[in-house]
Order: C-alpha cells, then structure tokens, then sequence
C-alpha cells in the first residue's frame, strides 16, 4: 500500500479541498485552472456527485466571496506573513507571492504533498512561499512548521473549523492562541459563519429552492469528510443565532481570545462569477452578505492567559505483539493525523493473513486521539470478532473514547 492511500483512508477530509479549487475554476479565479490542470481533475470528478449545474454555481458563488474576500482581509491586516492553515490546493500563495507577501501554507500531509510542489512551481519557485504537513490539533506539528518564521503572523483558517469535535475545536483554538503569543499577529476565519454564509446566498440566488440545494451541498461535504455533525461549540447555528454567537464567543475567551467581526457585505470585492448570474439575483446576494461576518481574532490582553500552553507532545510510538489470534499494542503520545499512518501499517502487517480476532490496547502512555485515530479504531473492531479492549486510559483519553462509543469496553 503506497503512502499516500494509507493518508487517504485515516483522514478523507482532504478530498473537499479538491471540490474547493475545482469551485474556484467554475468562479473564474485566476490560477485556478492551472492548479485543477495539474492535479488531473479537468473532468470535475469531485463535483460529480452534485445534484445540478445551479448547486454547483451556488458552492461557486460562497467559494469566490470566502477566497477574494479573504485575501483582501490578509492585506489589511497589514501583517507581512501569511499563514493558512488549512492551505488545500488554493492559488493564494500565488496572490499572495505576487502581493509580496510571505505565505506558509499548512495542511494534512497528503495535501502539502501533493499541492505544495505544484502552486510552488506555478509561485515561479519564490523564496518566500512554503508548505508544511501538520495537523492543526496537534502542537508540535504547527511549531516545528513555523519555526524560523520571524515577525507577526496573520493566521487564515478557510473551511477546517467545522470538520472538528468539540474536543478537537477547543485544542486547535488553544493551539492557535499559543502561535499568536510566540508570534504576534491575527486569525482571520469566515468559518464561526460559514452556516449562515452559505444559507443567505442561497436563498438569495435560488429562492424556494435554496433547501433542496442545501441539502445537496451538506450530503457531499458530509460524504467526502467521514465527519457526523459539520458542527460545534465554535459553529454559528443559523437556527440559533444568538445562544450560538454566545457560546462560541465564551470559547474564545475560555482561551483569553477575543473577536471583532467584520460585515462581509461591506468588505467583499466585485467577483468574476457575477457574470454567471441575473442582476436582480446579485441585488439580493450582495444585500444578504450584510448578514455575514468573518471573525478577526487577537489575543485579549486584559486577559490573563489561562490555558497551560505552551506544551509540547510526547513523540507518537507504538509496539505490538500478537499472542493467540489477539493483538496487544501499547500506544505513546498522540494519535491523530500524523500518526494513525503508523497505527494503520502495523494493524495491516498483523493482520495480514485475517487471523486476529481481537485487540488489547495500552492506553497509559496514549495523550491524546482525534477524529482519525478513532475512525481508525473503528475500522479495526469492524474487522475483529472480539471487542476492543482498553487499558490505563487517562482521563482525556477515557472521555474521547466513550463519546465514540467505546464507553463499554474499558
Ligand atoms: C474545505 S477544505 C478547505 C481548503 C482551503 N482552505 C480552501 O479554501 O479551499 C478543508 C481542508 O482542511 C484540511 N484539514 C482537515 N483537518 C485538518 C487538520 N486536522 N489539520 C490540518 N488541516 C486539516 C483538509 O486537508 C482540507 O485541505
């Protein structure tokens, strides 16, 4: 198995990237097609499975304000670093080059991997542009990538918020305060809103229409995610405006953070795809985008920092040895994006010839386990007979598991 199929299968959240820089081409974003070009994609296979050509204009529609929108933010931000966190296989490194700007693209390592090289290339190589792996809850992940990155930073997060447990929300929010101290600077995030973003353009464009070609969007970011809920304690719910905003609102400051919000109406440039609609339909977008804001976020100086943070993981490892059809694994540090690879390989190689019939695992080394380390553990008791046995579980640990529906076997 090649390495990037084994990336693929613990985390398929990268796949909506690629639906991402395909919307982009659709809009009329310039570089856009260079990049779908480079990645094969031409024949548009991530938006198949959208129901109609006015859906697909729609997701068009929400892309090009978030990207040109966006961009213009992270000029008036002023700050010369731009870090964008997930990065996927957008042109912004290119606007960005050609803006003089730095840009630090980060994102799962399947994406980097594979984008990093391309939009390098078509960036004319500058020196100021550069692509990292990480995993946004993990720590030392994002250090390590931003190590050497001098002055302050303006932190853009476009499309990642939503795929995230409450658990894991709360870890990257405390991870992006921690670079904000070290670096100074700013987060910019449409996503707290991007339910609400998403709901207005529609009923603005498509009328009656609009919940049917919601739904649509939903199924497919739900479908290339793996992920339940597209929802959290940071996520605005269009049914529950102000106790969502509330709570989402108290995160931040649990994390000594506050928000000043910005009016997407007032701030988002002329966009390409216009052109692809009727004018009475831009009418009523450009007046619903007066309901939207995107979030601009700084530390709260009057604060006292309450998370422990910095701290740095331990380094993930695991053994194993397999005794009478049952395999015991002992498991160190964080098991999350970057790890699960490893996890994935071992379980492949013991369980080569289908013998193992249950798994015992270690916990009392294990910090930690995001979404893709338990869509891994639950892809190894689907092909045990035995349930998965849990032992020396941390608190943290216990917590996560039980709310995956281990809670029975620990
Ligand atoms: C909808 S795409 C958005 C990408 C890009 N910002 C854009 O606007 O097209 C979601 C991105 O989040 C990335 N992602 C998901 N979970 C992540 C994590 N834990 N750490 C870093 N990136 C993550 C995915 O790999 C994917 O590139």
């Amino acid at each position: 198995m090649s390495v990037r199929s084994i990336e693929a299968r613990v985390n398929p959240v990268y796949l909506t990237a690629k639906t991402a820089v395909c919307l982009m081409v659709q809009a009329g974003i310039p570089e856009a097609d260079k990049i779908v070009h480079a990645l094969a994609l031409e024949n548009n296979a991530p938006l198949q499975n959208m129901t109609d050509a006015e859906t697909i204009l729609g997701n068009a529609l929400v892309v090009e304000a978030k990207y040109r929108t966006m961009c213009r933010l992270i000029e008036a931000s002023g700050y010369q670093t731009c870090v964008d966190l997930p990065c996927g296989y957008t042109p912004k490194a290119i606007y960005m080059a050609e803006h003089n700007r730095n840009f630090v693209g980060l994102d799962l390592p399947i994406v980097v991997g594979e984008a990093g090289p391309i939009i390098r290339q078509l960036a004319g190589s500058a020196e100021n542009v550069s692509f990292h792996g990480v995993d946004a809850t993990n720590y030392t992940s994002l250090k390590k990538a931003l190590q050497g990155c001098v002055g302050p930073l303006c932190i853009s997060t476009e499309g990642m918020m939503m795929y995230f447990s409450d658990d894991e929300v709360d870890n990257v929010i405390a991870n992006i305060q921690c670079l904000l101290r070290e670096h100074g600077g700013c987060w910019i995030t449409p996503d707290p809103e991007y339910a609400l973003q998403f709901c207005g353009t529609f009923r603005a464009v498509f009328g009656e229409e609009s919940l049917a070609k919601l739904m649509a969007t939903k199924d497919e970011a739900q479908g290339q995610s793996a992920v339940a809920a597209l929802g959290n304690a940071f996520i605005i719910e269009p049914t529950d405006i102000q106790n969502s905003q509330a709570r989402a609102e108290t995160l931040l400051a649990k994390h000594s953070l506050k928000v000043e919000k910005v009016n997407l109406g007032e701030h988002m440039p002329e966009l390409s795809v216009y052109k692809q609609f009727a004018p009475e339909q831009i009418v009523r977008f450009k007046e619903a985008m007066h309901h939207c804001h995107y979030w601009v976020i700084t530390l709260d100086e009057a604060k006292e920092i309450q998370t422990d943070r910095p701290r740095e993981e331990q380094p993930f490892e695991l053994q194993y040895t397999v005794k009478k059809g049952i395999l015991h694994l002992a498991l160190h540090g964080r098991l999350d994006t970057i790890s699960a690879p490893r996890l994935l390989l071992a379980w492949e190689e013991a369980n080569a010839d289908g013998s193992i019939e249950g798994v015992r695992i270690d916990c009392a080394q294990l910090e930690y386990i995001s979404s893709a380390g338990i869509r891994l553990l639950l892809e190894m008791q689907e092909n045990c007979s035995r349930h998965i046995v849990f032992s020396g579980a941390s608190v943290k640990v216990k917590e996560i598991l039980q709310q995956k529906g281990f809670g029975d076997v620990i």
